[in-house]
């Protein structure tokens, strides 16, 4: 056990796990080459480098190429942790992919992506939580390995947002991006790990950001594909407003659990939709500057793949260290959102 690991209260402590720890023994990340910049949008909508940067802190993002699906991005990222990792695909036993943009409505993509590496012997399924969805697969995650139901669970966030993104509205165009992430969860007894997950939703807000077309409400038709009803859709100031809300909330529950004060954490990670947000959050939250981790200004917001691959940067970049503790929060469609303490 690390220094650091004796000053806080582990909250899993108290249930009878005997035993059993949650660790994330390797992260990965990939983002598709082709990088679309706010310069490249200026042609396409009436928009300007200085609205999107100034309003949002996004500079470009990454766009998948045409044959280039989300099952794909995933794989890419999965692929990375179990190299790190040293994890070979029959050691797999679940594999939990986050994401509102599946390569289609069934089978689940992360059927698709346990095909792809190999893992055959892992069950698979899709969570959708929106931008909240990493933290969600997260903690369900660490049940199934706590429960001693598997040892080894593939974690993975991933978005072909590109997909679902009405090219000529501004509101919403400038916003997002493509990619993956993915962690590996192990049952590493006595080791670092995840130590607490909080996660909410509110439906009654459902209607603020959402893709009405293609499901059981509204097949797609002619009608439905003429009236756009198949791009995503945001009221972006009520968004903004729930969000930096809602980020506080559950942060400050996850810190909470853990017995832990802000100056104790030394990577905040949140979800990266805006830095106004991010800011917002942080000054109520008193989080410094040097302990917020960023990088919508490479890839906008990417949903459930945004902090999956914040964490990698983090950690690749050495911002991380064994022993330091994180606090991720995130917010998304439903509404949901929720918040993670790791100690790395
Ligand atoms: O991942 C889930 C969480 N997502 C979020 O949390 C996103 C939350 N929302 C936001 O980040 C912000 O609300 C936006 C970045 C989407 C918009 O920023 P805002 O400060 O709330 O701007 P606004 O919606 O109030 O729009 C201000 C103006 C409008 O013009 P009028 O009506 O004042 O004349 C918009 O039409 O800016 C206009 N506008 C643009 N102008 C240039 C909207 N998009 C653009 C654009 N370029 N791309």
């Amino acid at each position: 056990m690390t220094t650091t690991a004796k000053k806080f209260k582990n909250p899993r402590a108290k249930h009878d796990f005997k035993g059993r720890s949650c660790s994330i023994v390797a992260v990965g990340s990939y983002v598709p080459e082709k990088v679309l910049t706010n310069g490249d949008l200026e042609k396409l909508v009436e928009t300007s480098d200085e609205w999107i940067t100034s309003r949002t802190g996004i500079k470009e993002r990454r766009i998948a190429a045409k044959d280039q699906f989300t099952s794909d991005l995933a794989t890419q990222a999965a692929l990375r942790a179990m190299e790190r990792g040293g994890i070979k695909p029959e050691q797999i036993d679940l594999i939990i992919l986050a994401t509102i943009t599946p390569d289609m409505p069934f089978p689940s993509t992360a059927c698709l992506v346990q095909h792809k590496i190999g893992a055959h012997r892992a069950a698979a399924f899709d969570i959708e939580a929106a931008c909240s969805g990493f933290i969600y697969a997260l903690e369900i995650g660490q049940q199934f390995i706590m429960s001693r139901t598997y040892d080894t669970v593939l974690v993975i966030g991933a978005e072909k947002l590109s997909s679902i993104i009405n090219w000529k509205d501004r509101n919403t165009c400038v916003l997002f991006g493509d990619g993956a992430g993915a962690a590996i969860l192990q049952n590493r007894p006595q080791s670092h790990g995840l130590l607490t997950a909080c996660m909410g939703a509110d439906g009654a807000k459902a209607e603020l950001l959402c893709m009405p077309g293609g499901g059981s409400r509204c097949p797609a038709t002619p009608e439905s594909l003429s009236a756009g009803l198949h791009y995503l859709r945001m009221d972006g100031k009520e968004t903004f407003k729930n969000a930096v809300g809602a980020m506080c909330t559950a942060a400050q529950e996850a810190l909470r659990r853990c017995e832990l004060d802000i100056t104790q954490i030394k990577c905040f990670i949140p979800h990266q939709a805006n830095q106004r947000i991010i800011d917002a959050v942080g000054e109520r939250l008193n989080v410094k500057p040097e302990q917020v981790f960023m990088n919508l200004q490479k890839y906008g917001n990417t949903s459930a793949a945004s902090v999956a691959i914040a964490l990698d940067e983090a950690v690749q970049s050495g911002r991380v260290q064994r022993g330091d503790l994180i606090l991720m929060v995130v917010f998304g469609a439903g509404l949901t959102w929720g918040a993670a303490v790791i100690e790395w």
